[in-house]
């Protein structure tokens, strides 16, 4: 029998600002999500936060995209923002973007990542969390878990994953996807997502001769883009991601590497400059520098054999990683002394979904022909 896991979040207002979820919030969340336990709903759920983002965490029987938890998480948000505005909370209700509920929140503004499987004897996964930053901040590390030998020792010394993965990755801006073979067709791949702010890993499949269900996904990334929803910058997407680990997949050590590299990716400050992305325990998912660095949280759990969530593991609460966020506060510093200068802003063509273009637009009757 398959189980799904729904991790479903939403920015619904900031403690101060854009810094962090009001515990008032949270606790409102786990009131509606323990009813919905009661109820049968859902079978499990967890109740968390990463910056301003609020996160829920579900297991239950009704597969993705169900209306029924769908539904649950958008009156869960929905009711928290009233908490969020008695409280008078920064941009309550802030990513959520439509007013009528039609069936499935996606398009909606809260970003979603889910998947249907069926449970091994054992099932190690983590769900990562990140704040102020865009689904392309997990290109690089959902690439390199699945794909990159240098990062993932078991695609060189285990029988079990020797064969790689296909990736299904999307074109965000023309709404098409491709799914592509690793290692075979590897170069294509990264000539692809070295894209990130257009083309998107969404999932990871296992190949043909995998001892794993071919069609059930083994990673699963949120790739809601706010501005195409709103047509305008209401805040960074801030998204979320499932990875399933050990026997046959990544060890846990595996599908946490990559975060020993804190790349640069978009979002920070205004969701219009470039910063690394800083591994951090929960209590440190509270971006402040800059409204940052960006944040990443990674939580780890078993899952049992009916569904229960057992954790979270707070995985990078770990001295391992504190030479990433050393290297963090440092391209920190060096890319903030770029003030308001290419490539700490953004480039031209993705600010033209920040509050920029209003700038140019003053200034256009300025111009004359050279
Ligand atoms: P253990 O022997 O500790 O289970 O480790 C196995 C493993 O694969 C670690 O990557
Ligand atoms: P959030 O998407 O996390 O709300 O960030 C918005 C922002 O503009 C931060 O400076
Ligand atoms: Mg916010
Ligand atoms: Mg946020
Ligand atoms: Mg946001
Ligand atoms: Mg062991």
């Amino acid at each position: 029998e398959k189980i799904t896991i729904s991790v479903i979040k939403a920015d619904i207002g900031g403690w101060p600002g854009h810094h962090k979820v009001h515990p008032a919030l949270i606790e409102k969340a786990r009131e509606i999500l323990s009813k919905a336990k009661e109820e049968g709903t859902i079978i499990d759920f967890h109740v968390t936060y990463c910056g301003d983002d609020l996160q829920l965490i579900m297991t239950h029987k009704k597969g993705t995209d169900s209306p029924d938890i769908h539904g649950l998480a958008w009156e869960t948000f929905k009711e928290a923002t009233k908490t969020a505005k008695e409280l008078g909370l920064y941009g309550a209700g802030q990513d959520l973007l439509k007013d009528a509920f039609s069936g499935n929140i996606r398009g909606m503004g809260p970003g979603a990542a889910e998947m249907e499987i069926t449970i091994r004897k054992s099932e190690p996964i983590v769900t990562f969390h990140m704040d102020k930053t865009e689904p392309g901040a997990f290109n690089l590390p959902i690439f390199r878990m699945f794909a990159d030998p240098f990062n993932t020792a078991g695609l060189v010394i285990d029988p079990n994953m020797h064969m790689g993965f296909r990736f299904e990755i999307w074109d965000i801006r023309e709404h098409k996807r491709v799914i592509m073979n690793s290692p075979e067709e590897m170069y294509d791949i990264l000539a692809l997502i070295g894209a990130k702010s257009r083309y998107v890993i969404k999932r990871v499949f296992p190949k043909e001769g995998h001892k794993l269900p071919k069609d059930e996904p083994v990673a699963v990334v949120s790739t809601e883009k706010l501005y195409e929803i709103a047509g305008e910058y209401v805040g960074k997407d801030d998204p979320v991601a499932i990875v399933r680990a050990q026997s046959g997949l990544p060890a846990l050590g595996e599908v946490l590497e990559p975060f020993a590299f804190p790349h640069l990716v978009s979002g920070w400050m205004r969701g219009s400059h470039n910063g690394p992305i800083m591994p951090v325990p929960l209590k440190y998912a509270t971006p402040s520098r800059f409204d940052g660095p960006p944040r990443a949280v990674a939580l780890g759990w078993q899952i049992s054999p009916e569904g229960k969530l057992i954790g979270p593991v707070d995985l990078f609460d770990d001295p391992a990683f504190d030479w990433a966020r050393q290297k963090a506060l440092e391209i920190t510093e060096y890319m903030r002394r770029h003030g308001p200068f290419e490539p700490h802003r953004l480039p031209l063509e993705e600010m033209e979904y920040t509050t920029l273009p209003g700038v140019l637009e003053k200034l256009k009757d300025r111009f004359e022909p050279l």
